[in-house]
C-alpha cells in the first residue's frame, strides 16, 4: 500500500511575508491525523521560514533544485548539504520549467538525483511529454527516454528512495487537466518500466505522482487512479485553503 503524497510547486512565488501567511493559514486549518504525506516546494529564500513555522507539523519542506557538484565555484547555485541544512528533506529535479528554461538534460537529472541520494534528501523527478510529443504518439517514448536517462546506473535500492512526478508539459499551468484516463495510462507504463529496470518489489514500492493543473476540483478522480499515488501541485498549491482541500480530499480515496 502506498502512501499519498500532495506536494506544492511554489515555483518563483510566495517570498518569506506570503510564506508566513501561508504558514500560519495552514496551521490553522489544522495539521494532524492526516493520512496522506505533506510536502512543499517553496522558493530557497522561503525555506527557513517555513521550516520554523510549519516545525512539529508532518510537513515535509524540499528544495526546487540543486547543483549537481558538491560545493564549488557556481555562481547562484544551490548545494544538497545546503537544502539539507536548510531543514530539507526533498528535493524537485528536471522541472519541465528546468529543461525548457535552463536546458536541464536526462544527465544533468542523473546526476543531480545522485547527489540528492548522497546527501539523503529524497529526489523527486519530474518527467513528461510536451503536446507535439503526445499529438506524434511519441509519449511512452519520451517517457522512458527521460526515465531510463534519470536511472541509468542506479541500482535498485536506489531507485527505491525517489518518487517520480509525470507532468505533461501541457497540462502546466495551462488549466487542461490530463483525464484520469490518460494519466493512469502513463502511470502505469511509468511502473511497468519501472518493475524492468528496478524490480517488481521497488516499482510496488515507488510513488508516481500526477502534476499539471491538479486542483481541489479534479483531485478525487486523479487521486482515485490505481497507479497515481499522489500530486504536484503548482498553483493551487499557493493558497493555503485550496492545497488543504486537496489533503483533505486525499485523505477520502481508498485503494
Ligand atoms: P500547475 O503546475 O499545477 O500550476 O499546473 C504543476 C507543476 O508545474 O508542478
Amino acid at each position: 500500500m502506498r502512501k499519498l503524497l500532495i506536494a506544492g510547486n511554489w515555483k518563483m512565488n510566495h517570498a518569506v511575508a506570503a510564506t508566513v501567511d501561508f504558514c500560519r493559514d495552514l496551521r490553522s486549518l489544522g495539521l494532524e491525523g492526516q493520512r496522506a504525506e505533506v510536502l512543499l516546494f517553496p522558493p530557497f529564500t522561503s525555506i527557513a521560514a517555513m521550516v520554523s513555522l510549519l516545525q512539529g507539523t508532518p510537513v515535509h519542506v524540499g528544495g526546487q533544485n540543486l547543483h549537481q557538484e558538491s560545493k564549488g565555484a557556481y555562481t547562484g547555485e544551490i548545494s544538497a548539504a545546503m537544502l539539507k541544512e536548510a531543514g530539507c528533506s526533498h528535493v524537485l529535479i528536471g522541472h519541465s520549467e528546468r529543461r525548457q528554461y535552463f536546458h536541464e538534460s536526462d544527465a544533468g537529472v542523473n546526476a543531480k538525483t545522485r547527489k540528492a541520494l548522497e546527501y539523503g534528501l529524497t529526489p523527486v523527478i519530474c518527467i513528461g511529454e510536451t503536446l507535439e510529443e503526445r499529438e506524434k504518439g511519441v509519449t511512452n517514448a519520451v517517457i522512458k527516454t527521460q526515465l531510463s536517462g534519470a536511472l541509468e546506473g542506479f541500482a535498485p535500492d536506489a531507485v527505491r528512495k525517489t518518487v517520480i512526478a509525470y507532468e505533461p508539459v501541457w497540462a502546466i499551468g495551462t488549466g487542461l487537466t490530463a483525464t484520469p484516463e490518460q494519466a493512469q495510462e502513463v502511470h502505469r507504463y511509468i511502473r511497468k518500466f519501472l518493475a524492468e529496470i528496478a524490480g517488481d518489489d521497488c516499482a510496488e514500492l515507488l510513488r508516481i505522482l500526477y502534476g499539471g493543473s491538479a486542483k481541489p476540483d479534479n483531485a478525487e478522480e486523479l487521486l482515485s487512479e490505481t497507479d497515481i499515488d499522489g500530486l504536484l501541485i503548482g498553483g493551487a498549491s499557493l493558497k493555503a485553503d485550496d492545497f488543504y482541500r486537496i489533503i483533505e480530499i486525499a485523505d477520502t480515496i481508498n485503494k
